[in-house]
């Protein structure tokens, strides 16, 4: 199978295991709200970083195929709260109007509380059913790195720091813990369901460090340069919020440069996982040269 045909194989495992657990059921105007953003239509990053991850230390990606999907829940929560009035305040997302304007208000916060606690049931029921720690481990991670010690932390700051000229620590803390958080927690949660060494998580959070960072300097960056046709979402969010981000501290060109550094460093690390690292390899590399 080459790169390509993996990729789609990926996200198609996980569009469809996604698709089973949100069947409709009561009260069904929250299960189509979960599943109208769930399906709007985003590149499924984060749980292919999890597939791959369990891949790359030897282990059967079926066996994080459940985890993966709640990671794909617990982002796309993080991405209708993040969308609301009471934070960016952005219409669209995906291509499509975001969840509280497409439902409303309400609905919108409800759709993802139900997302993230879903996300929680099904890799408790993985735990519960198979009884082997390392399940109960990655849920941890899971847990730390999307709450009190990752994405939600971020959050706060972000949006507390909004209309203040921050500092670069900073602005490193706000994207290696907003962002960061979640990729850092699909590729460690990934690898020790895979059944990696001590020293391999040790790997993956780093790997997960540089392209957390990388992946949001290239979000600050499109937010200034790309298209809403493009990116599915609206540009000169940033701005409008009058958020400090990497391109307003640092500039555009050494955003750009900065952003290519980490990727590479990243790309590098996997390297040392050999054959087995090789579609992670590829993948980090594509995200290198993403225009959305
Ligand atoms: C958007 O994430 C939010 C950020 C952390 C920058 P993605 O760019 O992965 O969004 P989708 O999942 O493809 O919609
Ligand atoms: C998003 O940061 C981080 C999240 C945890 C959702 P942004 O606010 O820059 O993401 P977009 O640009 O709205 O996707
Ligand atoms: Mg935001
Ligand atoms: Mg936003
Ligand atoms: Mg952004």
């Amino acid at each position: 199978m080459d790169f390509k045909e993996s990729l789609n194989n990926k996200i198609e495992m996980v569009n469809n295991a996604l698709k089973e657990y949100l069947k409709p059921r009561y009260p069904e105007k929250l299960y189509e709200a979960m599943s109208y953003s769930v399906f709007a239509g985003g590149k499924r990053l984060r749980p292919v970083l999890m597939l791959s991850a369990c891949e790359t230390v030897g282990g059967r990606m079926e066996n994080a195929l459940p985890f993966a999907c709640a990671m794909e829940m617990i982002h796309t929560y993080s991405l209708i709260h993040d969308d609301l009035p009471a934070m960016d305040n952005d219409d669209f997302r995906r291509g499509k109007p975001t969840c509280h304007k497409a439902f409303d208000e309400a609905i919108a916060v409800l759709a993802g509380d139900g997302l993230l606690t879903y996300a929680f049931e099904i890799m408790l029921d993985v735990i519960c059913s198979k009884k082997d720690m390392k399940y109960a481990d990655a849920a941890k991670v899971i847990a730390q790195l999307c709450g009190s010690c990752g994405m939600l932390v971020g959050q706060v700051v972000d949006v507390e720091s909004e209309g203040t000229a921050i500092d670069d620590k900073t602005l490193m803390f706000i994207h290696d813990n907003k962002t960061g958080g979640l990729i850092k927690a699909s590729l460690v949660a990934g690898a020790i369901i895979g059944g990696a060494t001590e020293d391999e998580i040790r790997d993956f959070e780093k790997i997960g460090y540089n392209i957390g960072i990388a992946f949001q300097i290239k979000d600050d960056i499109l937010d200034v340069t790309s298209t809403t046709e493009i990116l599915g979402k609206p540009v000169f969010s940033d701005e409008k919020n009058n958020k400090s981000t990497y391109v307003t501290l640092h500039g555009i060109e050494n955003a750009q440069e900065d952003f290519r550094t980490l990727s590479e460093g990243a790309v590098r690390m996997i390297e040392n996982f050999g054959e087995k690292g090789s579609f992670l390899r590829e993948y980090a590399s594509m995200l290198i040269s993403r225009e959305k």
